[in-house]
């Protein structure tokens, strides 16, 4: 009877243990190697607890024999909790640091840059060139008086520029300025009697028009120089180096007399096509040369509404559209693409 009690007791512990075994290798994370650990060795419930319990109930002479087996199965599985517990650890950074594996060898995000607007890059190459030759540049109001977009600059009362149509007026006397002209008048009577002057003034403008190479908004740079001795040649020399600057240095240009109001004599530039290069097309009209820009000799008059006696010094002035410009420059067909910022266009600048 004892001894059958002894084997079975013997039996039990070892189908504890491998219980224990096919438990703790089924453990797949440190929650699952806990709840094992309670259940086998806990102080109260634990399996093992219970084992020992019933030592008491075996013959005395096996109860040492017993005692010792089931310490030797309980340090058996402390250590086997331990060793589960640390290839778990193991495993699980494993699986962290393949999860986050980053491979440096591949190409980053792209980071979409944006682009300079094509008015923006015109603009800001006419000004290096002014600067490079020793022009200030300065802006002017937007919203101007009548006296200086007009009476100042010699245009007449019953010039057309004038007419309600043509202008966008905001009062009686004031409006959005329809060029920069107004700007040659401001800076002469902020500077006189001091000479020589040499001012570049790039800026919005505004007229009431809307067409394929018409805007209601668009920009213009004007440029005025007034000193002692100035000439109409030292103006074709600025215009041709600009030319070149802006458009290559294979461009010449052309000037043709014509008028304005503010400059006498008054020429009207045109420069060497910029798709056929002179020889002729449908976008010069088989001309060969494409205008530019408007510019002359400061009026008399002018001058002097300005602070200046034109009979001790001279000037040259010219005003040229930056739309236009870049259209010539990049081969853009309709001007309404400067202002309706399709990204596809824009992204070839
Ligand atoms: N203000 C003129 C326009 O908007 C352009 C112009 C012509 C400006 C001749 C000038 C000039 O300074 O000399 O059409």
């Amino acid at each position: 009877m004892e001894s059958h009690s002894w084997q079975e007791w013997e039996k039990k512990l070892a189908a504890v243990t491998a219980a224990f075994e096919a438990e703790i290798a089924g453990a797949t994370d440190e929650k699952a190697v806990e709840a094992i650990r309670q259940r086998y060795l806990g102080r109260k419930g634990g399996v093992l607890a219970g084992m020992l319990r019933t030592v008491g109930e075996l013959p005395a002479a096996e109860r040492p024999r017993a005692g010792q087996l089931a310490n030797a199965a309980r340090g058996a599985i402390e250590a086997r909790l331990s060793e589960r517990s640390a290839q778990l650890a193991v495993a699980a950074l494993e699986r962290r640091l393949a999860e986050e594996q980053v491979d440096v060898s591949l190409p980053g995000w792209p980071v979409p840059a944006g682009h300079r607007h094509p008015i923006s890059i015109v603009k800001a190459e006419i000004e290096d060139f002014f600067v490079s030759l020793g022009y200030d540049v300065v802006s002017g109001p937007e919203t101007e008086y009548d006296y200086f977009n007009f009476e100042a600059l010699n245009i007449p009362k019953e010039h057309p520029a004038r007419d309600m149509h043509d202008s966008f007026y905001l009062g009686e006397t004031t409006l959005l300025r329809t060029h920069t002209s107004p700007m040659q008048i401001r800076y002469m009577q902020a500077h006189a009697p001091e000479v020589p002057l040499r001012v570049v003034v790039p800026g919005r403008t505004y007229r009431r028009d809307d067409d394929a190479t018409h805007a209601p908004m668009f920009h213009q740079v004007e440029g005025l120089v007034v000193g002692e001795g100035v000439t109409m040649g030292d103006l074709k020399g600025t215009l041709l180096a600009l030319a070149r600057a802006i458009f290559g240095e294979a461009t010449a240009i052309r000037m043709r007399p014509s008028y304005f109001p503010f400059t006498e004599p008054s020429a009207e530039v045109d420069v060497t096509c910029t798709v056929c290069g002179g020889t002729g097309c449908r976008t010069c009209k088989g001309t060969g040369w494409l205008e530019v820009l408007g510019s002359g000799m400061v009026h008399p008059q002018v001058l002097r509404n300005g602070g200046y006696d034109p009979d001790r010094v001279s000037g040259f002035a010219f005003g040229l559209g930056i739309e236009r410009m870049a259209m010539l420059k990049y081969g853009i067909e309709d001007l309404r693409h400067f202002y309706t910022n399709d990204w596809r266009f824009l992204a070839q600048f």
